[in-house]
């Protein structure tokens, strides 16, 4: 996955915390409806990178917290983006059958119940928010924590940016529309994920976490220029997904407005501006860097 050793141990590390809560709020599969609740964990615990709970648990580093106090956002965010995915493989939408190397939800299970597995994870990150024993007792902090989570996923943030990428099909996009639709769609909730942990930690000053948000900014819009990249450059097996897909469906994607040589070039300058944006922060930063620089070099 990476070549930085001590990423990968901090990786291995985040991904098991989040992994622990997720498997603690997902209902066991033995539960009414069975069904239901096989899919809401086939469609969580099927080798996701877990980089939105990563950003939670890096920015709480940078900030002096302790991991245990983030477990809860690091699931709800993760539970927010497994449906997001769910739906975006649906026949209505990118009509996928392959995700993360296996069949998508609605060719493992059925259409509907696929439906019924976003609806049903996206309520559950709302309830997590609401009761996680682990997040802020202060109820004014819980209710922003909520709050930036509902904007990051709804119609201003991540559905909005997906209702946005459905109606760009065939059509070409400028660069600013193309940019306006990645920061809705991809954007939206790795920046979420960063403020989340920012609101765990209230005494944060106000420039630190503007600085915070300008980098979930730059490395939210890098991201989704990485994932155009890896679609034409990639191959099937190592992405876990059809490689080829936007060009298939006529998606406006980086490479395809800019060619893969100006998308590059645009990732790698995010990335230099997400750095930029953490320059006064001290070492406990360091984990917020290697992942910036894992999101623009990934492989899948
Ligand atoms: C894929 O996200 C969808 C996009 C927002 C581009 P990830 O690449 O984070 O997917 P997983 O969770 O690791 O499979
Ligand atoms: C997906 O973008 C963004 C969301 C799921 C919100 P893509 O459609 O490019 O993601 P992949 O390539 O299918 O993972
Ligand atoms: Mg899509
Ligand atoms: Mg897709
Ligand atoms: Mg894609």
């Amino acid at each position: 996955m990476t070549n930085n050793p001590a990423l990968k141990e901090y990786l291995d590390t985040c991904q098991t915390r989040v992994d622990q809560a997720l498997n603690h709020w997902l209902p066991a599969d033995t539960i009414q409806p069975e069904k239901l609740h096989q899919a809401m964990r086939y469609a969580t615990f099927n080798g996701g990178k877990r980089i939105r709970p990563l950003l939670v648990y890096a920015t709480g580093q940078a900030l002096g917290m302790e991991p245990d106090k983030l477990d809860g956002a690091a699931c709800a965010v993760e539970l927010i983006h497994a449906y997001s995915l769910v739906h975006d493989d649906l026949p209505a939408m990118d009509d996928d059958d392959l995700r993360r190397g296996k069949p998508t939800c609605h060719k493992a299970f059925d259409e509907a119940t696929a439906i019924l597995t976003g609806d049903a994870l996206q309520t559950l990150a709302f309830q997590v928010l609401s009761r996680d024993p682990t997040l802020p007792q202060n109820p004014e902090i819980r209710l922003a924590m909520l709050e930036t989570l509902t904007l990051a996923s709804g119609s201003r943030g991540m559905a909005g940016g997906q209702a946005l990428d459905l109606d760009a099909i065939g059509k070409t996009l400028d660069i600013a529309q193309l940019e306006n639709m990645h920061i809705h769609k991809t954007g939206a909730l790795i920046r979420a994920s960063v403020k989340m942990a920012t609101l765990c930690a209230p005494e944060t000053s106000p420039d630190t976490a503007k600085k915070l948000d300008h980098y979930a900014k730059c490395i939210g819009l890098a991201f989704q220029v990485q994932d155009d990249i890896l679609d034409v450059e990639s191959d099937t097996e190592t992405l876990g997904k059809t490689q080829g897909k936007d060009q298939d469906q006529d998606k406006p994607t980086y490479p395809a407005l800019l060619g893969l040589p100006e998308a590059k070039r645009r990732a790698q300058e995010l990335y230099q501006e997400a750095l930029d944006s953490l320059a006064t922060l001290d070492d406990k930063a360091d984990p917020l860097r290697w992942l910036a620089h894992y999101i623009i070099q990934r492989s899948h």
